[in-house]
């Protein structure tokens, strides 16, 4: 392969590679899960029965999708935003109860993936012809500018921002994105996040090592992700998938573990990387929240908080926010 002919995709990959596997301590962005292999295993992790987040998330919407438009709305027209391509399983609850609520609605979902937006796209106007959708492809965590809505529009926006999707930033991150979100919006405009919430340790340590060992698939598979982009010959059954729960930072951490001493050859980066046995590869975080701290996050952001719905065991939170007045944001922010 030659350095010098990388598409775009490669190109980033392979950034993120050499920086990430050139640190002292060896670590993947966890984009790099999600080539069309590892989307498939996604899908197939949030069916298991260790994997509670996306089952618990949707049973809340199932019971609280119409007061959470109704809430939003506060009598007026919704159009609804979402981050990510949703589908029509989870999406679809919420974008049932809007059409309840008003008879139609546009839907915009905003993805990087052209592929999983026409998925999605398919899906839901299949599922619900009620609704006209309007997709755009776009990277929503680098720039995200939502078209300017209609001078003296009436109309309210709703960002969907679900599925913990949001756990898998630091801190930082996080309150960057969420800023971000809120710069694109106007007062009054909702916010309906989605968070996975601190539980006891077990079950967090089984929905991120299932016994099917979907979830280690799906990990290593980020080395053949790097495999087939750079033509580097990772052998992931030479790697472990370990996860630990951090008490201390509110996150699981998942690696990836090397079971032995090995060299691997990235030739489009022109790097030989070696491992030492049990040395890791830290390739994911996902934090786990609680409703203060959800709270404090959103009204660092520029929002507030209006509700927030859980399950019956308070596994999973879905936080309505509203985007305060600009005063208000910049007032937040200078207290930093
Ligand atoms: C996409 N994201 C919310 C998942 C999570 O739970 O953090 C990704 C995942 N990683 C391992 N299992 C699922």
């Amino acid at each position: 392969m030659n350095i010098t002919h990388l598409s775009a995709e490669q190109a980033a990959v392979a950034d993120a590679v050499q920086q990430g596997l050139t640190a002292v301590s060896k670590s993947l962005p966890p984009w790099l899960f999600y080539d069309a292999a590892g989307s498939l295993l996604f899908e197939q992790i949030t069916e298991l029965p260790e994997y509670y987040l996306t089952r618990v998330e949707r049973g809340i919407f199932a019971a609280h999708a119409r007061q959470m438009l109704a809430g939003a709305a506060q009598g007026q027209r919704l159009s609804l935003w979402e981050l990510g391509a949703g589908t029509a399983s989870k999406t679809g609850l919420l974008l049932r109860a809007a059409l309840e609520q008003q008879g139609r609605v546009v839907y915009h979902p905003i993805d990087v993936s052209e592929s999983a937006l026409a998925a999605a796209c398919r899906q839901i106007e299949r599922s619900l012809p009620g609704v006209q959708v309007v997709p755009h492809v776009a990277d929503y965590t680098r720039n995200l500018v939502l078209p300017a809505a209609a001078a003296a529009s009436p109309e309210r926006r709703l960002v969907l921002y679900i599925g913990s999707s949001i756990g898998n930033f630091s801190p930082q991150e996080a309150l960057a994105l969420l800023r971000s979100v809120r710069r694109q919006l106007a007062p009054q405009d909702g916010l309906l996040l989605g968070t996975d919430l601190v539980k006891d340790e077990a079950t967090l340590l089984a929905a991120y090592d299932d016994t099917a060992g979907v979830t280690a698939a799906f990990n290593r598979n980020i080395l053949l992700h790097i495999n087939r982009e750079l033509g580097a010959d990772f052998h992931p059954e030479r790697f472990a998938h370990r996860v630990r729960w951090n008490a201390v930072a509110s996150r699981m951490e998942i690696y990836l573990e090397s079971l032995a001493a090995q060299r691997v050859r990235i030739p489009a980066t022109g790097l030989e990387i070696s491992f030492t046995a049990g040395e890791t590869i830290h390739t994911e975080n996902s934090y786990k929240f609680t409703v203060p701290g959800a709270q404090r996050l959103l009204e660092a952001a520029g929002f507030t908080l209006r509700t927030t719905w859980m399950d019956r065991r308070n596994w999973f939170g879905v936080h309505l926010a509203q985007a305060n007045r600009a005063e208000q944001v910049r007032a937040v922010s200078g207290m930093q």
